[in-house]
């Protein structure tokens, strides 16, 4: 699956949004779900994969692995996969393609829950925080495992298998449930998992595993039971659509004053405390056959947005959300409950002439009446996103600089832009 990679966007400004966006498969469902391919050895089938950067590393890593795939074009904007697992021969995720995408991590599960022992090079930073995996591997411990950190990676290995038990994350952590409830599936005996995540991804794992043979209850509640079975079978799967790229286009529609379909899910259950916020903002939602109507009231009222584990207001949305609210009649508080550096665009923002102050994970924003254009970089994939919509509702043309994170996210944001008569263009 190849995609090329863009390094700069050009947006033209003073836009309305007006049309149609068909949403793809979650990148944050796609990644754990692919890793769940190794616990099967007789394959997996996904469809619905989204076509993103994020997907092509996770395929990349597990063929490193040993599985071999065939990906089929379903249409421009969902991808089907399918895996062969039978010929694993190798249990290292290495650091080349580890340190790209955090989310590597999730075949430490699977691979020790299999096979018994795996090298995992630690993740290292990225733009929004330092993001260890220290409760990944508390998780695997209380399973029986033996964890140790060893010139940059993770050596772990359950010589005599994983066996349940009960473990408490002392934080909600999305892929860390993920990870230990893959490692839970085929040990031996019961495990409870508490203070688990219950993002919708969480749910759409556990799901497919479930299919796969496993016996997993509670997911999309704080505590999940995985009773262990002796082995996963291959299943297909449909890939839960992605909640907040559809979050991110209803932004777009009120950053611009315009309207949007978003389709393909039924967001009011995958993003209940986002549309309640963006209720308060001053867009109006509506159901519509196959997905959810958002338009803009023609005004952009303040808010007060604490990011939160789901079902809170989504981490992920809010770099696009502080984009809609500096153009709001009156001042904005945003507290970044989630991330410990989750405010990249904000000097971005600023040069576009936003009007925000950041004191520690506190974001204050002064609306003001326009953004003009500025040359901006992105430094994060949802911050990428915040620029362009800044960018569509700003006076001038703006270019994005490293605008490649974009596409780790979001897949053919140019065409799906086109399909509501919003034009940007994509500069090699
Ligand atoms: C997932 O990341 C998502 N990624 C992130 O989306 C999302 O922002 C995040 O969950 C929160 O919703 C995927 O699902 C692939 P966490 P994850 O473990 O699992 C701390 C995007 O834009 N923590 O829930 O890596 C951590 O530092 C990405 O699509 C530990 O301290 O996030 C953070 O402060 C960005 N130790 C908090 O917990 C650990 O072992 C939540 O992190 C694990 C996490």
């Amino acid at each position: 699956m190849k995609i090329c990679m863009i390094e700069k966007i050009k947006v033209y400004g003073r836009q309305k949004v007006n049309g149609k966006v068909r949403i793809s498969g979650a990148k944050n469902a796609a990644l754990p779900l692919l890793a769940a391919a190794l616990l099967s050895s007789d394959g997996l089938h996904l469809k619905n994969v989204p076509p993103l950067t994020d997907i092509t590393t996770m395929l990349a890593l597990l063929e490193n692995l040993g599985i071999t795939y065939q990906v089929s074009k379903d249409s421009p904007y969902a991808h089907s996969v399918k895996l062969k697992t039978d010929a694993l021969e190798n249990f290292t995720a290495p650091y080349e393609i580890v340190k790209k995408m955090r989310a590597s991590v999730l075949v430490l599960g699977p691979l020790l829950s299999r096979f018994g022992h795996c090298r995992v090079s630690l993740p290292g930073g990225c733009a929004i925080g330092v993001r260890p995996i220290d409760l990944h591997l508390k998780g695997m411990e209380a399973l029986g495992a033996t964890t140790e950190l060893r010139d940059g990676y993770v050596h772990a290995s359950a010589p005599n298998g994983l066996r349940g038990a009960e473990f408490t994350f002392p934080i909600v952590t999305v892929t860390g449930t993920e990870n230990v409830m893959m490692a839970a599936a085929l040990a031996d005996g019961t495990t409870v998992l508490k203070n688990a995540a219950q993002e919708p991804e969480v749910v759409d794992l556990a799901n497919c595993l479930n299919k796969m043979g496993a016996d997993i209850s509670g997911h999309g509640t704080d505590i999940i039971t995985i009773q262990g079975v002796t082995s996963l079978h291959s299943s297909e799967h449909t890939v839960v659509p992605d909640r907040i790229e559809a979050g991110t286009y209803a932004i777009a529609a009120g950053i611009t004053g315009g309207r949007v379909d978003l389709l393909g899910g039924d967001f009011g259950k995958l993003l209940p405390a986002f549309l309640d916020k963006m209720e308060l903002a001053g867009l109006v939602f509506s159901p519509i056959d196959d997905g959810l109507r958002v338009e803009s009231s023609g005004k952009i009222l303040p808010l007060d947005v604490d990011t939160e584990p789901f079902p809170g207001y989504p981490t992920d949305l809010q770099a696009q959300c502080m984009a809609m609210l500096c153009f709001a009649d009156g001042d904005s508080h945003i507290r970044e409950n989630i991330w410990e550096n989750r405010f990249m665009h904000v000097a971005e923002l600023m040069r576009m002439g936003a009007d925000i102050s950041v004191s520690g994970t506190q974001a204050y924003v002064k609306g003001v009446k326009r953004l003009a254009a500025a040359p901006v970089m992105a430094t994060d994939l949802r911050a990428s996103f915040s620029l362009v919509l800044a960018a569509l509702a700003a006076d001038g043309d703006t270019l994005i600089d490293r605008a490649y994170h974009l596409d780790r996210g979001y897949c053919c944001v140019r065409e799906k832009f086109a399909d509501c008569g919003v034009e940007m263009e994509r500069i090699k």
